[in-house]
């Protein structure tokens, strides 16, 4: 069913994210049918545009991006409901303005003072833009409408600031009103994850540290830091990616069944997971965590890569880090002794983000005399993008003569089953908002708790300077260290092809 009847203000109109994914997203909600006739999209930002202009800009993104595909019927409908105001968005007295807008907007097209606040817009103007909101009263909900606020992440850049954060944007809003975007969240193969867990009765019973030996998150990016130099300057591949987007996939892997799929019920288990996370200590960091930076190098496909410290925004003796890795383990019953390691890290040998869970070996005395072919052992594979699918590797009977094991790989792939549908991830986000249903936002608490585990990897990184950089070469995946971590356990990253 479509949404209730709302006014979606997007302050950044005017910048990347709303022509990528926003109006993507949107104009996928429309052909669905998933948005309500009485829907009205206004654009906020300093840029010179009137309706028309920004109309243009956007339907000339939609038509590069779909080509022949383009369903130019649902694309007009939306275009008509999509408007712009020029607005400086620090000004407080430019919000009075605003009011006006959105009452006429409400009477003109019915929708009913319902209000999605999308902030697409750098950290250190929430406080501004949420405290000018605030004084002309556009947060404040009554019994017949709603005001709703979507933040974008960094959410800080430590525990510090993410706790200040927080008090900042409750200074304007109750919990309820805040949602927290973690595109991850979004992605069909991290909710998948919980399906599989829980709607399967086949795979439950093997999860847990009776069966499984360790699991590898890997997010890996070919790219580099693209336009964003000086803020991942600042940044850096740990707070970019581990407190937010990794925990998110421990979250759903480590949890315990939730009793329904209640936004509270999901909530509880995932923030139960990251308490049981143990904190490294300051000593565990030199030996459980691993930094690295990119020089020159040559990505597969032959493109000679620049060295991270020669982008635009970068220091030429930069200590950032563009690759992390770290080990972590859990203190409770399901998962005690069984180490999570997670790595991400910018212009590796691939785009590719998975889950290996590998299980523990058999007790194999009856083959002890046979030839076996194992690369990894049984290990189920979620690939969460691209690609997208499921993989289980197990041993089998090589065809011939004599007792040969081989490893061999079943394989399901999203497309195969469902086909390609285009989606940018945010539509469900999107559409959820709308709805009041916050099972795939973040709370404060979850926030803070990912910052918490991460912590004394940002204090023990910023207190010892990296001696070493750069240490890898772009098109590889990553320091030599990273590997010499998972040894020193008597296992080896997964290579992926
Ligand atoms: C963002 C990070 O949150 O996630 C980027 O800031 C990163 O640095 C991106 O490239 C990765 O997202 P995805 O969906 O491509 O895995």
């Amino acid at each position: 069913p479509p949404a209730p009847p709302n006014v979606m203000i997007i302050f950044g109109a005017g910048g990347d994210l709303t022509k990528r994914k926003l109006i993507p997203s949107l104009y996928h909600l429309w052909a669905a049918g998933l948005l309500p006739e009485s829907f009205v999209m206004l654009g906020l930002d300093r840029l010179d545009h009137d309706d028309d202009s920004f109309r243009s800009r956007i339907s000339e993104h939609l038509h590069q991006t779909y080509g022949t595909a383009f369903n130019l019927d649902a694309w007009r409908q939306l275009e008509e409901r999509i408007h712009y105001m020029k607005l400086d968005m620090l000004e407080g007295s430019e919000y009075e303005r605003l009011c006006e807008n959105l009452s006429r907007i409400d009477a003109e097209r019915g929708t009913e003072g319902n209000y999605l606040f999308y902030l697409a817009i750098p950290p250190s103007m929430f406080r501004p833009v949420t405290d000018h909101l605030g004084e002309v009263g556009l947060l404040h909900e009554t019994e017949d409408d709603w005001r709703r606020v979507i933040i974008e992440k960094p959410f800080g850049r430590d525990l510090e600031s993410a706790i200040a954060l927080n008090a900042d944007l409750h200074r304007n809003m109750d919990e309820e009103q805040i949602y927290r975007i973690d595109h991850y969240l979004g992605k069909e193969t991290v909710q998948n994850i919980m399906v599989f867990r829980f709607a399967n009765s086949f795979i439950e019973p093997l999860w847990n540290r009776n069966h499984i030996d360790h699991v590898q998150i890997t997010v890996a990016e070919s790219v580099g830091v693209e336009h964003r130099g000086a803020y991942y300057e600042e940044a850096g591949a740990l707070r970019d990616m581990m407190p937010n987007h990794l925990l998110v996939l421990l979250g759903f892997l480590a949890m315990e069944p939730p009793n329904s799929f209640d936004a509270k019920a999901i909530r509880d288990e995932v923030n139960k997971v990251l308490d049981a996370v143990e904190p490294l200590t300051p000593e565990q960091v030199l030996t459980h965590a691993v930094r690295g930076q990119y020089s020159a190098g040559t990505m597969p496909d032959g493109e000679q890569v620049k060295a991270f410290r020669t982008s635009a925004g970068v220091q030429p003796n930069s200590s950032t880090e563009t690759f992390a890795a770290v080990k972590l383990t859990m203190d409770n019953w399901r998962w005690a002794g069984v180490p999570f390691y997670l790595r991400t890290g910018k212009r590796l040998t691939a785009q590719y983000t998975e889950v290996a869970i590998h299980f523990k070996k058999a007790p194999t005395i009856m083959f002890q005399d046979t030839e076996v072919n194992e690369l990894e052992g049984d290990m189920l594979v979620l690939r969460i993008q691209p690609n997208e699918g499921i993989q289980m590797s197990f041993g089998a009977k090589v065809p011939g003569p004599t007792m040969k094991i081989g490893t061999v790989n079943m394989d399901f792939c999203y497309e195969d089953y469902f086909g390609n549908k285009p989606a940018t991830g945010y539509e469900t986000l999107i559409y959820d908002c709308m709805k009041g249903d916050a099972t795939l936002f973040k709370h404060a608490d979850t926030v803070e708790k990912g910052w918490e585990i991460v912590q004394s990897v940002i204090d023990v990184w910023a207190a010892l300077p990296p001696r070493e950089f750069p240490n890898y070469a772009a098109g590889t995946w990553g320091p030599a260290a990273a590997g010499d971590m998972i040894k020193r356990d008597g296992r080896q990253w997964r290579r992926i092809e």
